[in-house]
């Protein structure tokens, strides 16, 4: 049996290349997002051997009904990318009270609910492996997007540890990754074009990040042989931040 792979948000931007680099590295994969139109699309563009689910990371019951649906179509479940998350970019004194609660509300909720609900079926088949995707804004406060996004961020790095430490003894692995700015729709969208420039001369390396790149190390977490790696936080910026 191939290993089954479930990527939240992946119905556009980095959480489709995602799948795909799964996909070339032979796991079943279920495409997941909450608007379920998107995610087939996606599944269909992709080809091979992925399953289309309707899943809102904001809601417990999507994850136990997401979860039922993969074991009904792949009989198993063994890694799971927690992708989906809202970025937003408004200036720290603009953030209203409502915008602060959504963001880090529904940043967080995913992994916790994530962690919970799907990483205690793993922790129960003994196997799992489990990547979260946090950010460099969580490390450094961020540059162009919101503190509410960048707050939540840090808080997925420390989630990815309590989960680590609860799924260890259980053939389960935790770990995040936190990218700096990757060449991506949504870093095209916050930085125009006439900003690139400003933000690549920031950047040690001077170029953006490669998304295949970070698929590649999901696929690399997702193997067997990473077991002993867990609670970790692999930086992935161009040398914005180093330990
Ligand atoms: N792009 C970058 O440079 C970069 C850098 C650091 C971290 N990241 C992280 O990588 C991940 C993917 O980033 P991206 O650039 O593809 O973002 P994106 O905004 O393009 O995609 C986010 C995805 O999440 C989905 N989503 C949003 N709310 C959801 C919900 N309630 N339920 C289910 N799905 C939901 C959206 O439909 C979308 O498919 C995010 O966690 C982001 O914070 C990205």
């Amino acid at each position: 049996m191939n290993q089954v792979a479930l990527v939240t948000g992946a119905g556009q931007g980095l959480g489709q290349r995602f799948c795909a680099r799964l996909l070339a590295a032979g796991f079943d994969v279920v495409v997941s997002d909450r608007d379920l139109a998107l995610a087939q699309a996606t599944a269909k563009q992709l080809g091979g051997r992925t399953l289309a689910v309707k899943l809102d990371v904001g809601s417990k019951a999507d994850f136990e009904q997401a979860l039922a649906q993969v074991l009904e179509h792949f009989g198993a479940l063994h890694v799971v990318v927690n992708n989906a998350a809202v970025t937003k970019t408004t200036p720290l004194m603009q953030i209203s009270p409502e915008e602060f609660d959504a963001v880090v509300g529904l940043n967080l909720r995913s992994v916790f609910l994530a962690c919970q609900v799907l990483g205690a079926h793993l922790a129960e088949a003994g196997y799992g492996r489990i990547i979260n995707m946090a950010s460099l804004a969580g490390q450094n406060g961020g540059t162009a997007t919101g503190a509410h996004y960048a707050a939540s961020k840090g808080a997925i790095v420390t989630l990815t540890k309590i989960f680590a430490k609860e799924f260890a003894a259980r053939g389960v692995t935790v770990n995040a990754i936190a990218p700096g700015p990757i060449d991506s729709p949504a870093v095209h969208a916050a930085v125009p074009a006439e900003r690139m420039q400003g933000l690549l001369a920031n950047i040690p390396v001077q170029r953006l990040g490669d998304a295949d790149f970070l698929g590649d190390l999901i696929v690399q977490l997702a193997r067997p042989e990473a077991y002993f790696t867990t609670g970790a936080t692999w930086d992935v910026n161009g040398g914005l931040f180093m330990r």
